[in-house]
């Protein structure tokens, strides 16, 4: 199994938003229905100033139907309604009461689907994206990721909460606008409706334009976090190199193309708003001309012209922004091609039926072989003049899919290496350095997939795939080469992987890691706190707590990638003193550059570009005079 594989889970953008929106569906419908009624009441009012005017000012014949006809009739017609005037208030603040009810149903469930949406695809990118192999994260850029989890599920949030319910909704109060305004005066509907295509359409374009600028800004900003994250991750490096100059001119660089982004990107809404503004000027301009033409010539009566009026615009908003709706709903397709690139990233799977065997067993390397995959280069931000360049289609296309990995091309960075640990014993791994120590144990972890035709590696005689990933990680502890610490106290670090906390085991085990002392010297002891990354240890502090860490966990199998190099030759003899009286019967693994870490091993595997170049005890080994005698004779003191 490659393990960066992506699927067709969810083949298209619209199966994923289906599958997003499925919590969330009822608010939504809610939502729509209530928008329809605020649209239904809000044309209610042109119609109440008609009949104000024209029958109850004007003394018109009311051409009410249905059950207002009848009730109007009953209480005595519209000369009723001119005595009677707050008979109309109460009716104009009864359709305003509603309107005002159904809006705040239609914000409150829309903002209730919206949440639930947004925290579904929250929770379920975050769930996948912590399941992804290591290799998927190798190959993914960490700004990348996070930006799909935030601006691109915000992106579809507001498609389907604002752009869709509004598309409906302006799709009704047109519909209706229209019929209303057409039993007024047809010749007049058509001399408004004239010109809302052409509206829509000029909103339609205007609104791709600025899509494709909003892009830009979009990538801007990217570059830049992107830019400003890995900054302050390596602050001590460009402190240290007195790169701060540097840098700032660097991010002065891209800043200021952001800001001109963002400059173009409001010049075209200006003009956007002002030529608007400009056609749905003429547009009333035209009603109000047209209309007054024919109240003169008698055809229509003053409230009619007035709620024909109120009708048109009511219609000069919704015109617009349908314009704006169509044009953005491509955006919020790229957003959720984004989204569906990692929801079809394969997780880490487990085999059909898998195993858990003894751990406390022989673990056995046979032939296994391994290339790393390889990747396209990313895109770096180094060139902030390249924006833009690329035609819109090209980054969509980039943004949807990403590189695959290709394994082939490399060199293996481990050939054919077979050997046995017996249970309980101690190994140690000694090789320069990239001679693929660590990549071994990572294979044999299953942070790494030993791909089918690569060997294999088996503990106690059942292959390392078909055991049970979570089981695997657990009895295997590792402390790793580059030991990483979360932002907590050092008790809460060293207990990381336990569920209950006792001062006691914690101290027992950074005992162990001859860590106690240093850490009681502490002003506040197991309380202090570790920055983030652990920033406020020293290295050799940051190891001996990673090996603290391990120690409480007590596995059966314990591997030390290189977990000594950063304490004194001291320290060094004294943890693994006290190691070999705790880890009597535990498998264990060292791995080092110094030979004296690791010369007591029951058996020393020396390896050099990949392939065991010998082994043995130290004694045969130094006999022997290969790699091993060579490395020794350095490393005495002259
Ligand atoms: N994620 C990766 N992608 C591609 N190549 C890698 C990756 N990680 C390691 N390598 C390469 O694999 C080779 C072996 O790396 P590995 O980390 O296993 O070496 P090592 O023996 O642990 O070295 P050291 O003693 O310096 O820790 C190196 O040449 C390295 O460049
Ligand atoms: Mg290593």
């Amino acid at each position: 199994m490659q393990p960066t594989n992506t699927t067709q889970k969810y083949n298209t953008g619209r199966s994923l938003l289906f599958h997003f929106v499925k919590g969330s569906k009822r608010f939504f419908g809610a939502a729509v229905l209530f928008s329809m009624a605020v649209t239904v009441l809000d044309l209610f009012n042109p119609k109440i100033i008609a009949f104000t005017v024209d029958s109850v000012i004007g003394g018109k014949e009311a051409d009410l139907h249905g059950f207002l006809g009848d009730l109007l009739a009953d209480i005595g017609g519209p000369a009723y309604l001119r005595t009677h005037l707050y008979i109309l208030a109460v009716f104009v603040a009864a359709v305003a009461l509603l309107g005002a009810v159904s809006r705040y149903f239609f914000r409150l469930m829309n903002a209730k689907g919206q949440e639930k949406l947004v925290r579904k695809m929250r929770d379920e990118l975050y769930d996948h994206i912590i399941h992804l192999p290591l290799t998927w994260h190798n190959a993914n850029q960490t700004g990348d990721i996070i930006q799909r989890c935030t601006s691109d599920v915000d992106t579809v949030r507001r498609f389907l909460a604002e752009q869709l319910i509004n598309l409906m909704r302006v799709t009704i109060l047109i519909f209706f606008a229209i019929i209303f305004m057409s039993r007024i005066h047809m010749g007049l509907t058509l001399v408004a409706v004239a010109l809302v295509p052409v509206i829509i359409l000029y909103s339609f374009f205007f609104h791709s334009r600025i899509g494709q600028s909003f892009m830009k800004v979009d990538e801007m900003e990217g570059r830049l976090s992107a830019m400003v994250q890995e900054n302050l991750t390596g602050v001590r490096v460009v402190r240290a190199f007195g790169r701060e100059s540097y840098e700032k001119e660097r991010f002065g660089k891209f800043n200021e193309l952001f800001m001109n982004s963002w400059v173009r990107l409001m010049r075209l809404l200006a003009i956007f708003w002002a030529t608007g503004d400009f056609v749905s000027g003429l547009q009333v301009l035209l009603i109000v001309s047209f209309g007054a033409v024919l109240c003169v010539r008698g055809d229509l009566t003053a409230g009619e012209y007035i709620a024909f009026i109120s009708y048109n615009a009511m219609l000069t908003w919704p015109v617009r922004m349908l314009g704006r709706v169509i044009s953005e709903m491509s955006k919020a397709g790229i957003s959720i091609d984004r989204i569906r690139y990692i929801m079809n990233s394969v997780e880490e799977l487990d085999a059909e039926h898998t195993q858990t065997p003894e751990m406390n067993a022989d673990i056995v390397f046979e032939h296994v072989s391994y290339a790393y995959e390889s990747y396209p280069e990313q895109e770096k931000a180094e060139d902030p003049e390249d924006t833009g360049k690329r035609k819109k289609k090209d980054r969509e296309e980039a943004a949807a899919q990403k590189p695959e990995p290709k394994r082939n091309e490399n060199p293996n960075v481990l050939t054919d290496v077979s050997f046995t640990i017996p249970a309980g014993s101690t190994v140690g791994i000694l090789g320069g350095t990239g001679s693929g120590k660590s990549t071994l144990m990572h294979l044999m972890d299953r942070l790494l997939e030993l791909p089918e035709d690569g060997g294999r590696i088996t503990i106690g005689g059942c292959d390392i795939r078909n055991i049970d990933r979570a089981y695997l990680r657990k009895n295997i502890g590792i402390v790793l080469q580059e030991p990483y610490l979360f932002s907590g106290t050092l008790a809460e670090n060293i207990a990381l992987t336990s569920e209950r906390m006792e001062l006691d085991d914690v101290r027992a085990a950074a005992r162990v890691a001859a860590f106690d002392e240093t850490a009681m010297k502490f002003s506040k002891g197991y309380e202090t706190y570790v920055g983030e990354r652990g920033v406020t240890l020293s290295g050799g502090q940051k190891q001996r707590t990673a090996i603290a860490q391990m120690l409480l966990r007590k596995p059966p199998i314990m591997v030390f990638d290189d977990s000594l190099s950063a304490v004194d030759a001291e320290t060094d003899a004294k943890i693994r003193a006290a190691l070999r009286e705790e880890s009597r019967d535990t498998t264990t693994i060292l791995i080092a550059h110094r030979i004296s870490t690791l010369m007591h091993a029951d058996r020393i595997i020396v390896l050099d570009h990949g392939r065991i170049a010998e082994s043995g005890i130290h004694e045969e080994l130094l006999e022997k005079g290969g790699l091993y005698r060579k490395i020794y004779d350095l490393q005495q003191p002259a």
